[in-house]
């Protein structure tokens, strides 16, 4: 019989990837979203008949117990929550209730109904924030800088603790930035790259940004899904750093996408204090040494080509109406 994968969050860029990547994998994958009054099954579209699609909400208890009594998985895959970091300071109380308690939430479920599940947890670089080394590893010390950091550090200590407590194999995978043609609008990589091509094809006159120097680690999600499985495939858990361990400025970003379509950037880009932060993450750069040695993980796509492709999504995306970013 298909081993069962539960994945939360279905409907965000790394839930489509997962589930593709598990469906290769032969896994019968059952995806949690939570219920809205429109679908909203944009990026799992192409792959909706091929996977269970189950009601449930992280601030519910009941619907996850419910969840996972029904399908019984042998992997559960917590990658619901609140994922924009501007959004954590003007709703962090929701923020915690969603990335911070709801984890304990999904633990409590797999507890009580069966510990044998293997459960990932998607923490994050930003629980670094001020960055306290460079690169950052699984040893650098915590300084979160946002609502959001600080949810996901309880978060990341959650899983840990169930670990150490009741045995659980439950793993935390500490992911720098990770991005695709599917990525939200509000990121700035896809904020970016939808500028570009919207402004290449004349449809807006200018984009505006916060802090053009802050500097980010950026994979492409697609590689990073495999990581998030291979956690659950090993002898015993552990948290592991996945990164590509290579840093570029948000301004270097600009640069590399306003060239993929021939464009001067600077007539373009205008600076908004509004979106400046009111603490930053200066700088992020990972390094996944052990997710390299012991998981034999690596990352295939470079920061050039991920731009690239997410430029040439957009162009194709917003030049024809209707159309959905490329799978
Ligand atoms: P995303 O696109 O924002 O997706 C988040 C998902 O969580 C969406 O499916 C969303 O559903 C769901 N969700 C939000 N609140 C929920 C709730 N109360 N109950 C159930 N589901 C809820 O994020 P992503 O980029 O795929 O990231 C996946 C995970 O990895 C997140 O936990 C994120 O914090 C973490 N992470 C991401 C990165 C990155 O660079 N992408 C790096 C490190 C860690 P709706 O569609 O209904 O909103
Ligand atoms: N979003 C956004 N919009 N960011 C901007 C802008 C802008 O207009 N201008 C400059 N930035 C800078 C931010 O200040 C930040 O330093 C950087 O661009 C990246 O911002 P985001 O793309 O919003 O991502 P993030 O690094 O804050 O968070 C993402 O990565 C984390 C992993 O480190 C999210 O996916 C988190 O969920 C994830 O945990």
């Amino acid at each position: 019989m298909a081993k069962c994968a539960l994945i939360t969050g279905i409907t965000g860029q790394d839930g489509s990837y997962l589930a593709e990547f598990l469906l290769s994998k032969a896994y019968h994958v059952v995806g949690m979203h939570r219920r809205t009054s429109i679908e909203n099954f944009d990026r799992i579209e192409h792959i909706v008949d091929q996977i269970t699609l189950v009601q449930g909400d992280l601030l519910d208890q009941n619907s996850l117990e419910a969840i996972i009594k029904q399908y019984r998985p042998c992997e559960v895959y917590n990658l619901a929550a609140q994922s924009f970091v501007p959004t954590s300071w003007t709703q962090p109380l929701l923020t915690g209730e969603i990335t911070g308690l709801g984890v304990t939430r999904l633990l409590e479920a797999i507890r009580i109904i069966d510990p044998s599940i293997r459960f990932y947890q998607a923490s994050t670089s930003e629980m670094f924030g001020k960055a306290q080394t460079v690169p950052q590893n699984e040893k650098t010390p915590f300084y979160p800088r946002s609502p959001y950091g600080v949810s996901k550090l309880y978060a990341h200590w959650i899983t840990i603790n169930y670990r150490e407590s009741y045995g659980i194999y439950a793993c935390s995978g500490i992911l720098f930035n990770h991005e695709s043609p599917r990525r939200g609008l509000e990121f700035v990589t896809r904020k970016v790259t939808s500028a570009a091509a919207r402004i290449k094809l004349g449809q807006i006159a200018e984009l505006r940004l916060g802090n053009l120097e802050a500097k980010r680690d950026w994979g492409y999600a697609g590689d990073y899904v495999e990581a998030m499985w291979l956690m659950l495939q090993q002898d015993g858990p552990d948290d592991y750093v996945v990164a590509t361990g290579e840093t570029h400025s948000v301004r270097e970003l600009v640069e590399t996408a306003f060239r993929c379509v021939n464009l001067n950037w600077e007539e373009f880009v205008k600076i908004d204090q509004k979106l400046v932060r009111p603490a930053e993450v200066d700088l992020l750069i990972g390094d996944a040494t052990k997710a390299r040695t012991q998981l034999g993980w690596k990352p295939k796509v470079s920061f050039e080509k991920l731009v690239e492709m997410m430029v040439e999504s957009d162009l194709r995306y917003f030049s024809s109406a209707g159309a959905r970013p490329v799978r």
